[in-house]
């Protein structure tokens, strides 16, 4: 046969009998079936050893030029990640070569017979636990990567933890129900992901930011309890924790208590989180939105780092004197005293570039504070300001503040959002983290709207179909920023890990909602009017919530980027660097399509 190398063998009708990682003493004496890639290989003349690698592990085979010489043959020519399958007796190891490192470490496999099923280019790169390579090398290669013990632990980590999800959803009575990804726009606060009608010309899909509407509907529909494990498409700005297209633990009830879907999520975790072996502290504590603003200065906090931001007023006159608006934001960081002028510099800087222009700090000595304050309003004065935040010897304050006048809604927002990346970037400098801590909790009560100031109108903080409190709804005509939404987060060490809220059932409220965000009755109608049409037939109060498969995972997995979990993920430019998409189309595909480029 012409082209074909008849050196390799075949498979023909053998079978493994055990994976390479299962070989232990108690197999001794045992004629085994091994098959798997060369992951390393040492000649030493008439002996050369194979470690051969499948999911479970590696087993050493030796090949002895005196008892198999067909099998040291075939060995001499194996190279890194050809294809082996091995057949031999398992034997003891001599004690000297015993590896106390692998579990197979105590035994070889004495090869009686070798089979070179496959050639393999030399690999691009080690296929150690330790990627030596670039991220672009290991998407490109990603066949290879992925056979990298730390990826093939990290995929199979998330098999289980689907696993779980669909037990223990099925087990309180959810039904898992697909939704279409060809469908049309839901509004979720991403670009979407269009796809163009070849019957309909100039009509689009869109693929779904997430399965929102279609949820709501399966409760109009009478499914009282929904969930799935779903795709959802977001073009929006790459970041670690964030994918073009990712995965979402959907989920959705009728008649919500949020105590009964907190706890049912909680359990969730404790289950999911029982696979990595830890013990999740519940019920997690239940934080609102300002709260967290004011202490953490995050709707995400990490929780596991224990710095908190207080406002402190200052004495009447001291505002004046050195010029910013009362109160300030104060934060105690113990021990902080030994911190040098060049660091607190740089985090004074780091407030200045964030559009906090005042930023003062106070170390407190056994000699009394130490700070540029004391100057200005007395010792007695900065004195007190440690002492609100219960600053001892040897810690110190840090101080931010808005210049006087400058307190509009924007500025105060700007300001809690510099004290939590100072807060954590102390945490990170300090390493005031401790690693394996699970700090989970809710975030509550958000604002129902953010005023967007580019565009001159409302938008909503978590998407439209939120309810608002009820006590909070004449808000919506006089006053839409004092409104809060019955919407809640998931946060876990930093981490949005999931987002919902009870939603509106009625359509009167709805419609209410849609003018509040600026939509004319005819817009509503022409985006959302399937909708509104479905509200109007008996629709049940329900809620829910979707949680990020993805970074969930990743955090079980102890990776800090969801990449890590996923087994063909885009890079930050939102490309498959394996198969090269997106890609060009042919020009007859556009033109079925009735489409045309534009090349700008
Ligand atoms: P939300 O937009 O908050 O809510 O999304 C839910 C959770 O999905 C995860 N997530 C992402 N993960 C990876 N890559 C992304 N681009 C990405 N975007 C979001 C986050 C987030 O908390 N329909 C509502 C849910 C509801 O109201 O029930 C929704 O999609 O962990």
């Amino acid at each position: 046969m012409k082209g074909v190398k008849l050196e390799l063998d075949l498979l023909g009708d053998r079978r493994r009998t055990h994976f390479c990682g299962e070989l232990r003493e108690s197999h001794r004496g045992e004629t085994v079936f091994l098959a798997g890639w060369l992951a390393r290989r040492r000649d030493l003349g008439s002996l050369i050893f194979l470690d051969l690698r499948d999911h479970t592990g590696t087993a050493q085979i030796v090949c002895n030029l005196e008892t198999g010489p067909e099998a040291h043959e075939k060995a001499e020519r194996a190279r890194p990640e050809y294809v082996l399958g091995v057949e031999g007796e398992v034997v003891l190891r001599d004690p000297a070569t015993v590896n106390p490192e692998i579990a197979t470490g105590k035994i070889e496999v004495k090869a009686h017979k070798l089979f070179l099923l496959n050639e393999s280019k030399t690999p691009p790169f080690p296929l150690d636990d330790e990627a030596r390579t670039t991220e672009e090398t290991r998407l490109h290669f990603r066949y290879l990567d992925l056979r990298r013990s730390r990826m093939q632990q990290n995929l199979r980590l998330r098999h289980q933890a689907s696993l779980v999800v669909r037990e223990h959803m099925s087990g309180r009575g959810f039904v898992e129900i697909e939704t279409p990804f060809l469908t049309r726009s839901t509004p979720e606060g991403a670009r979407d992901y269009l796809v163009p009608s070849r019957v309909h010309h100039g009509h689009f899909y869109a693929l779904p930011q997430s399965p929102q509407l279609f949820k709501q509907i399966l409760m109009i529909g009478g499914f009282d309890r929904y969930f799935q494990i779903v795709r959802c498409f977001r073009d929006e700005d790459l970041r670690a924790d964030r994918q073009p297209e990712f995965t979402q633990i959907d989920v959705e009830m009728a008649f919500p208590q949020r105590a009964e879907l907190f706890s049912i999520i909680e359990e969730l975790m404790e289950k999911l989180f029982a696979l990595i072996g830890v013990k999740v502290p519940r019920p997690f504590p239940v934080l609102t939105y300002e709260e967290a603003l004011e202490r953490y200065g995050s709707d995400k906090p990490h929780t596991g780092l224990r710095l908190e931001w207080k406002r402190v007023a200052l004495a009447a006159g001291a505002a004046e004197k050195i010029r910013v608006a009362s109160p300030l934001k104060a934060l105690r960081v113990p021990n902080g005293a030994s911190i040098s002028r060049s660091q607190i510099d740089k985090l004074q800087e780091m407030a200045q570039a964030g559009g906090v222009e005042w930023s003062s700090a106070i170390k407190v000595s056994d000699a009394g504070p130490q700070s540029p304050l004391v100057k200005a309003l007395g010792e007695e004065a900065v004195r007190e300001i440690a002492a609100a935040v219960e600053a001892d010897v040897g810690d110190m304050v840090l101080l931010l503040g808005l210049k006087p006048g400058d307190a509009s809604h924007g500025r105060l927002r700007r300001l809690d959002e510099v004290s939590g990346e100072i807060r954590l970037e102390l945490g990170r400098k300090l390493e005031l983290i401790k690693p394996g801590g699970w700090c989970f909790l809710w975030v509550v009560d958000f604002p129902m709207f953010e005023y967007d100031e580019k565009e001159k109108r409302f938008a909503a903080m978590h998407h439209p179909f939120t309810s608002p409190r009820e006590e909070d709804l004449p808000g919506l005509d006089s006053n839409p920023t004092t409104v809060k939404a019955r919407a809640y987060d998931l946060v876990l060490n930093g981490s949005e890990i999931g987002g919902g809220s009870i939603r509106t059932h009625r359509r009167d409220i709805q419609q209410k909602v849609f003018e509040v965000l600026g939509m004319t009755p005819e817009k509503a109608r022409e985006r959302f009017g399937f909708f509104l049409d479905a509200l109007d037939y008996g629709t049940p109060p329900h809620g829910g919530i979707a949680l990020g498969y993805d970074r969930i995972v990743a955090l079980m997995a102890g990776e800090s980027n969801i990449r890590e979990v996923i087994a063909f993920p885009k890079t930050a430019s939102a490309v498959d660097v394996m198969c090269d998409a997106p890609s060009t189309i042919e020009p007859e595909q556009l033109q079925e399509l009735g489409l045309e480029v534009k090349n700008d």
